[in-house]
Formats: C-alpha cells, sequence, structure tokens
C-alpha cells in the first residue's frame, strides 16, 4: 500500500484529498452521498463575521468550458458557525479547515478571534484574499504584497493552528504574493481561486451573471492552476495546496509534480459529490502500479525541457 499521508507543517493529513472551499458546504449537508470519513479534510465555505445573503441571481451558470459562479460569499456568518457547525465538527473524525474572508483586516481579526477564544477541534484556517465576486472579498490584500504580509502576520499572532492564505491567479504575479504570505508566517499557501470571466447570452443580449463577472473553476483552469502552483513551488519553502479543475486522479498527480503537496478538489463535487472517493480509490491503484511508496515523493518533479 503507498503511504497517501501528507505533511503540513506538524499536521498529518491521512490523504491529500480535500474539498475546497464553497463546493462542499460546511462539510455536513450530503451525508449520504458522501463518506467524509475517507477525506483528507473539508475546507468549509467562507466565513465572515455577520451572515451574508449573497448576491442576487443569477449567480451561477455552465459554460462549455466551466461554470462561473458570483455567489457573493453567503454564509451564516461567525456567531451561528461557533454555535451551530463547531459542535457537529467535535463529533467527525475528518480534520476540519475553516476558510475566513473579510473585507477588512479588522474583519478577518474579528472572525478568527472568536473562532479562537472557543474550544474546537478545528485543525487551521484558510484566509480567502482572492473572491473576485464581491466588491470587498478580500481581494484587495490578495493582489497587493504588503497587505497580504502585514494580514498574514496579523492572523499569525492569533493561532497556533494552520494558518493558510487561499491565492488568487488574478494577479500579476502570483508568487510575489505567496512569498508575503511566507514572510507572514503563513503554513502553506493553497492556489487557485476561480478565474475571473464572463458569460453572455447572445439572444437576449443580457450577461448571464447578475454581477457581470464571475469566477470560472472547472477543468478549464487547471492548466492555469498548473501554472501558478509551478511559479510558487519555485519561490516558497512552505507547502502549496493545488485547486482548479481535478476530476480525478491523473489531475491530482499532474499537481503534485508541478510541486503540490495535496489538493483540493471543487466543482467536481457538484457533478458527483462521490468523486473525492474514486479519486482516492484511483490514486491508490496508479501508485501501487507504479511501484511509488509515497505520494510526496512526487512533489515538484515534473521533467522540464529547459
Ligand atoms: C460555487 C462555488 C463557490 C465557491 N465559494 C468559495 C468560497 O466561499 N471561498 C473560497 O475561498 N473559494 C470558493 N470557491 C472557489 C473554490 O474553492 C476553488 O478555489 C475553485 O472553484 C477552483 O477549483 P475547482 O476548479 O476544482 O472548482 C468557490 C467555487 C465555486 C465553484
Amino acid at each position: 500500500m503507498a503511504d497517501l499521508s501528507v505533511k503540513i507543517s506538524n499536521t498529518i493529513f491521512k490523504n491529500p484529498i480535500f474539498v475546497a472551499s464553497g463546493t462542499f458546504g460546511y462539510g455536513t449537508e450530503n451525508p449520504e452521498l458522501v463518506d467524509v470519513s475517507k477525506l483528507g479534510a473539508i475546507v468549509t465555505k467562507s466565513i465572515t463575521l455577520n451572515p451574508r445573503e449573497g448576491n442576487p441571481p443569477p449567480r451561477i451558470v455552465e459554460t462549455h468550458s466551466g461554470m462561473i459562479n458570483s455567489i457573493g460569499l453567503a454564509n451564516i456568518g461567525v456567531e451561528k458557525y461557533i454555535s451551530d457547525m463547531l459542535p457537529v465538527y467535535e463529533n467527525m473524525d475528518t480534520p476540519i479547515i475553516m476558510n475566513i474572508a473579510g473585507s477588512s483586516m479588522r474583519e478577518y481579526i474579528d472572525v478568527m478571534k472568536k473562532v479562537e477564544d472557543v474550544s474546537s477541534n478545528i485543525v487551521g484556517y484558510e484566509i480567502n484574499i482572492s473572491c473576485p465576486n464581491v466588491k470587498e472579498g478580500g481581494m484587495e490584500f490578495g493582489v497587493d504584497c504588503d497587505m497580504t504580509e502585514k494580514l498574514t502576520s496579523e492572523l499569525r499572532k492569533l493561532t497556533d493552528r494552520l494558518l493558510i492564505m487561499k491565492l488568487s491567479p488574478n494577479v500579476t504575479d502570483i508568487s510575489a504574493i505567496a512569498i508575503s504570505s511566507e514572510n507572514g508566517g503563513a503554513d502553506a499557501v493553497s492556489a487557485i481561486n476561480t478565474v475571473v470571466g464572463m458569460s453572455i447570452n447572445h439572444s437576449s443580449q443580457f450577461s448571464n451573471i447578475y454581477t457581470t463577472f464571475g469566477g470560472l473553476s472547472g477543468p478549464a483552469i487547471k492548466p492555469v492552476g498548473l501554472a501558478c502552483v509551478h511559479k510558487v513551488y519555485h519561490r516558497v519553502n512552505i507547502p502549496i495546496i493545488g485547486i482548479g479543475g481535478i476530476v480525478n486522479s491523473d489531475d491530482v498527480i499532474e499537481y503534485f509534480l508541478a510541486g503540490s503537496c495535496s489538493v483540493q478538489v471543487g466543482t467536481a463535487n457538484f457533478r458527483n459529490p462521490g468523486i473525492t472517493e474514486i479519486i482516492l480509490h484511483d490514486l491508490n491503484n496508479y501508485l501501487n502500479e507504479k511501484h511509488i511508496d509515497s505520494i510526496s515523493s512526487l512533489i515538484g518533479r515534473v521533467k522540464t525541457h529547459g
């Protein structure tokens, strides 16, 4: 049996298949469809200080090359997350990573402080500084090195749990933002969030998304995700969690070769909520057939022609 376990800072995950924020709710919605105990980790949907209804519809559209969403961080708010979700997580074996979003440094800090003030078994935080779908969804942090480093270091002071900064592909130089995250004390970065996109109905001449622009996800963005991970891999020493367009075990292997130490599956969960179990099963077979003892031995091993 190949060793599928992966290590991020001091935390060991039994396998590298996580589910991505916003595509798996709070991790408790579909117990009959997916055995969450098999997952490496669940990243819960972005939580803000106050509850949010999100953007008006239409906020999801399927295109020929992926899904565009503009959910706009609809969520129950941190108080309800603490009162309703944290107790449920106490009874789950699956590691929970809480994703936090905010429109100001204060908001990120306040949300994390509230969670740190209560007892819980969550293993870490993923900080969404890359939401393209709200006017103030952290993107001003995700495109600015100084703000990223400052935010990371302020949050670092608040927690000993895993601190993961989630990066946007919608920037000139994603490596620079990754370096700022590392300098600020992040344990890892995750990449990528969605790619800004637009969809138009030629007949009605309307934009198919209320907010005009949304975030493209699914297989179409896998090449973007791989490139971002590989660029970042050469510039930081902290682990990278690869995200974007993963639908099968081959995609996982490719993300590892590019430099990821684990992955998150997003949009594919909508098509088949049990997809991660299949990916895990196939990944195991792949490694055994190729006599690869440990998945971690593949990290960054892509052969390039230069
Ligand atoms: C409907 C939807 C909602 C999402 N909501 C969030 C969110 O709340 N927070 C976040 O950090 N990312 C969110 N994302 C981005 C995903 O976590 C992921 O980074 C992105 O979809 C790329 O992965 P994929 O191609 O496998 O879907 C969302 C994506 C989708 C499709």
